[in-house]
């Protein structure tokens, strides 16, 4: 199916465009609309089109735990947020730490992903930082990124060799930074809500000083080191003189630490319970200053699922994690864009250019024989989110009820229309 998409403003960062116009769509790439036979037109007259959104932090739990997600849920939850590539979380059961792991998920992704699957692959066997991963093997293998997410390599000097081979092998690093000495037994941010609520309560030091580690790492083998989900007020200003030094590393923010504080959990809801953990308003406005200067490169979702029945428990023992695919651009835009705090364009770089550069992909954009990988919004759209309609598998979320305004209304994945809103 061929398509001229017509009217919308377009805003493709990778050749700083910002323009009303038509795309159009031939055989799976962007064409010329005025070139095009035998066409769909659609008006998108008040809409937004940009490159496909790219989530770096995704959690499709296939294999291991398909009751909360599989690769089919997982991407069409993605296509539902806009999202047209997705990194996939190596922490899967086995985990992806093996040639015939990352074998497994290529072809499970090619026969039921609605939107690219791009995996990651370990840094250490089993995630479990003891050991290294074959990092040779996984490269050849299709990884697009190494990473031990959901646990944090404590042995600085296993660290540094993976810093090493990554480097050789030409693969970036995204590192869940977290001490566990400093960490340990916290499941919510240590401050005033841990000490009135009575629950352990985890420093937001522990970040700080993995981040500090990875810089010095990233300065001494000049290769780029990635900080997932930064969730404190020190980190971004560590993230910050870093790159002003020219060092190459990058951070991401999640939706949900960019919208919350650990306040919401005096409610004792579970789904604001995840690692990092909700932070205070101090390091959320930080966080947000981060995002609005460029120091955060990427909006990525962590996206988490779990089943009703793993955090329908004490706020203790549940799992760490929410959903957050089919709600990243509702939450961010409303946070970011109609509040005023940041412009549209440079907003959309953290969805599309950000993570794209931090995969070291280059030439994310719309132009004349590109992959048709096309996101269209409504900006001015508002409703309630309401997690009953979602794709995903998982409902785990602390956004269902939140009147956002900013709603995904088209995914296209190699010119296939994979998401319709209403559809
Ligand atoms: O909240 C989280 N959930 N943080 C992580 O680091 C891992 C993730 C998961 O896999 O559930
Ligand atoms: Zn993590």
């Amino acid at each position: 199916m061929n398509y001229i998409l017509k009217n919308a403003r377009i805003i493709d960062p990778g050749r700083s465009v910002d323009t009303i116009g038509d795309i159009g769509i031939e055989n799976g790439v962007i064409a010329d609309p005025g070139k095009i036979k035998d066409a769909e037109t659609v008006d998108l007259t008040g809409k937004v089109l940009t490159p496909g959104f790219i989530d770096i932090h995704v959690h499709l739990r296939q294999p291991g735990n398909t009751t909360a997600e599989t690769i089919a849920s997982g991407t069409a939850a993605a296509a539902a947020g806009g999202f047209t590539s997705v990194v996939a979380m190596p922490n899967t059961s086995p985990a992806a730490d093996t040639a015939g792991a990352i074998e497994y998920l290529r072809q499970t992704a090619a026969r039921t992903g609605v939107v690219r699957v791009l995996p990651c692959g370990c840094m250490t066997k089993n995630y479990s930082g003891q050991e290294m991963a074959g990092i040779g093997s996984l490269k050849s293998a299709g990884v697009v990124a190494l990473s031990d997410d959901g646990k944090c390599i404590q042995d600085h000097a296993l660290m540094r060799h993976v810093v090493e081979y990554a480097k050789s092998f030409e693969l970036p690093i995204l590192d869940h930074c977290e001490d566990n000495f400093l960490a340990a037994g916290g499941v919510m941010n240590e401050g005033k809500w841990s000490v009135l609520l009575g629950i352990n309560g985890m420093t937001g030091a522990a970040e700080e000083l993995m981040i500090a580690r990875n810089i010095i790492l990233s300065r001494q083998f000049n290769w780029p080191i990635h900080m997932q989900h930064v969730s404190v007020k020190e980190s971004v200003g560590l993230i910050r003189k870093a790159r002003a030094e020219g060092i190459m590393v990058t951070g991401e923010a999640t939706p949900h630490h960019l919208s919350l504080t650990d306040e919401c959990i005096r409610t004792y809801d579970t789904n604001y319970k995840m690692n990092p953990p909700l932070r205070s308003e101090e390091d959320r406005q930080a966080l947000i200053q981060g995002v609005a200067d460029g120091t955060i490169t990427a909006i990525a979702t962590d996206h988490a699922p779990h089943t009703v029945t793993a955090k329908l428990v004490e706020f203790d023992h549940a799992p760490f994690g929410i959903v957050g695919l089919e709600t990243a651009l509702s939450v961010t835009y409303t946070e970011l864009v109609a509040s005023g705090i940041m412009q549209l364009p440079e907003y959309i770089k953290r969805l599309t250019t950000g993570p794209a550069d931090i995969l070291r992909m280059k030439g994310y954009d719309l132009a004349e024989g590109k992959n048709a990988d096309i996101t269209i919004f409504d900006p001015d759209a508002e409703y309630v989110i309401d997690p009953a309609c979602f794709k995903s598998k998982s409902r785990n979320t602390p956004f269902g009820g939140k009147k956002v305004r900013g709603r995904n209304f088209m995914t296209f994945v190699g010119g296939k229309l994979v998401y319709e809103l209403g559809k």
